[in-house]
């Protein structure tokens, strides 16, 4: 309960439904608990009671209208709290389930990385389903069965005093605070295993968006045996672990009941020997009913309770991680950037102590294309990505303008880049709405203007539909060098002062390469450019190169200047040369 508390904020935003979900489980506590007993102990007696004569028809009539009247308010009672309480809970799942995702979106992507995304998934969809049954049956039977144990046993006390002295309900209550223990020692078990079951409900969703993202490779490597059988044992370790909890949960209801048996067999011995009349002793069994009922549900509301924590524990994970790469408290306002970027002594590891840069500099004025070359695994890639504060440096800094990256706020940074990654990603819509990503504002001719810069207009205008059609999930019904071109136009359209280009057009032929090469001559006047590609007819022209070589800069120059004095450009280059042949 103490757990869940931080979480009673979701119960904020849905006040009304719960008010009304609260008053219906009063009403149905009162008729259950009082209503019920009290017919059969006030009501059916005179009935059957003959000695001044029988009662007139309409009279019995009028009595008997009385107990589907009582059912029927129990009935409505207990359907408008169940109601209310559901309309409550979907609207908590709503709330967390949009704090987890907005929470997804700020998280550096080092964190996204250390997880997998089917993980990610399950602990937003599976776990957060699972807060939100919690808390609507904590908001449900939480507050309907106490109220009908409370009504029962306040019809309970008041038998007891009025009818046979307190004695006989001590006895009759014995049995209640016996309960308590298996529910405890129930919710104890269910509270370990659930943590457990959670997270293999998230290995089977890992397996499942793994499994469907490689449909290629499995079919490729003939792996559909073996990802069957390896889905199959996650499913089967799910199985084992459901039914650890299940063999604790539902020993609850039959201890619970063979208890109450107890209770009804002690209440009837007292009642023989007290002489107890019949009407008495039936009301107060169901009374006794009454209260064991909720004690079960309760004792079935402990084990959700264990449940929603480890789930939240879960979602924790998530919520609670710290958002590192944030605004700054003060930001520097800035507009647009001229792009001067400069790296000062830069190192950077994404593990520790396994450093990718180390003690980098760097200055690339504003209107350099800049090249970076070097084996793969050298570095690049990261270099690049310190850029837009995609990482956090480990020590030193990155400037643009002057501007230490971590002093501006990133809308404003990032609105500044523009960047083709090495494995770029369209969404699932129309190849427009793809390309006005680059520019929320551009116009219709702007984005075709785009297309027609990255050699991308004709094949668009050749699809059945045209910018309207539909790339797929990813961009899976696109080719590579199609989805390349797509990308490069949406980063054109930015009109960023600064341009990164990771192998951009590594899946071109090299005669669309060399257009784009051309069109890219006039694109990046003015514009700070990184380009990171392996053909070297793209590196020749750059204005400045840097050589990257286990995560440092090796050299620096012009393409002439490196192939005369770096014995790494020249080698880069003569191999390149020689595949191309
Ligand atoms: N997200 C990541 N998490 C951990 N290590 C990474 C990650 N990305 C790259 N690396 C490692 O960092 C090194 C540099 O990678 P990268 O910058 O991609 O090289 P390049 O682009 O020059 O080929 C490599 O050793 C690679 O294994
Ligand atoms: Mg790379």
């Amino acid at each position: 309960m103490r757990r869940l508390r931080p979480y009673f904020k979701y119960f904020r935003t849905v006040r009304g439904p719960i008010v009304a979900a609260i008053f219906y489980a009063l009403l149905f506590g009162a008729t259950s608990g009082v209503a019920l007993p009290s017919l059969i102990k006030y009501v059916f007696p005179p009935i059957f009671d003959r000695t001044n004569g029988a009662l007139p028809l309409g009279t019995i009539a009028l009595i008997a209208g009385a107990i589907p009247l009582a059912f029927l308010l129990r009935a409505i009672s207990g359907y408008l709290n169940s109601y209310y309480t559901q309309l409550a809970g979907v609207r908590i799942l709503e709330a967390i389930r949009l704090d987890y995702f907005r929470k997804l979106q700020v998280l550096p992507l080092s964190f996204l990385q250390s997880k997998s995304s089917g993980d990610l998934l399950s602990r937003g969809l599976a776990d957060t389903s699972q807060l939100q049954f919690t808390l609507t049956l904590l908001a449900n039977d939480g507050v309907k069965q106490p109220m009908q144990l409370l009504g029962a046993l306040g019809f309970l006390m008041w038998q007891a005093f009025t009818q046979q002295g307190v004695l006989m309900v001590l006895i009759t209550l014995g049995a209640v605070p016996l309960t308590v223990f298996p529910v405890r020692y129930v919710g104890r078990k269910v509270m370990k295993r659930a943590a457990r079951m959670q997270a293999q409900l998230g290995d089977v969703t890992s397996h499942f968006s793994e499994n469907l993202s490689a449909a290629r490779e499995v079919r490729a490597f003939g792996l559909e045996e073996r990802e069957t059988s390896r889905f199959a044992s996650a499913c089967r370790e799910l199985v084992t672990s459901q039914m650890k909890i299940a063999k604790y949960a539902q020993a609850l209801t039959p201890a619970i009941e063979v208890l109450s048996a107890v209770g009804i067999a002690g209440t009837l011995i007292f009642a023989y020997g007290r002489g107890v009349q019949l009407e008495t002793f039936i009301s107060v069994i169901l009374a006794l009913y009454m209260c064991y009922e909720p004690i079960k549900k309760v004792g079935a509301l402990n084990n959700e309770l264990k449940r929603g924590a480890a789930a939240l524990d879960r979602i924790e994970v998530v919520l609670h991680e710290p958002v590192t790469i944030a605004d700054p408290a003060q930001p520097v306002a800035v507009g647009r950037l001229r792009g001067d970027v400069a790296f000062e002594a830069v190192s950077f590891a994404y593990k520790q102590n396994e450093p990718v840069l180390r003690d980098v500099s760097a200055a690339i004025p504003a209107g350099t294309v800049c090249a970076l070359v070097g084996p793969s695994g050298a570095g690049k890639t990261t270099f690049a990505n310190l850029v837009p504060r995609f990482y956090e440096v480990a020590s030193g800094r990155v400037t643009i303008d002057g501007h230490d990256v971590r002093a501006l706020r990133l809308g404003d940074l990032r609105r500044n880049i523009a960047v083709v990654s090495q494995d770029p990603v369209l969404f699932n819509d129309t190849i427009y709405a793809n390309l006005q990503l680059g520019r929320a504002d551009a116009s219709r001719a702007e984005v075709e203007q785009a297309a027609r810069d990255a050699f991308a207009h004709d094949f668009i205008q050749k699809l059945p539909h045209g910018y309207d059609t539909i790339v797929g999930e990813r961009g899976a019904l696109v080719s590579g060098g199609q989805k390349q071109r797509i990308a490069l136009a949406r980063a054109f359209l930015r009109k960023a002062p600064i341009l990164i280009l990771d192998e951009a057009t590594s899946a071109l032929d090299s005669d669309s390469e060399a257009a784009i090469q051309l069109a890219l001559k006039k694109l990046v006047v003015g514009k700070t450019v990184f380009i990171i590609a392996h053909r070297f007819s793209t590196i020749r022209d750059a204005t400045k190169i840097l050589v990257f070589d286990h995560g440092r800069i090796a050299a620096t120059g012009t393409h002439a200047e490196l192939f005369e004095a770096n014995p790494l450009y020249r080698s880069l280059y003569e191999r390149q040369q020689m595949s191309a042949v």
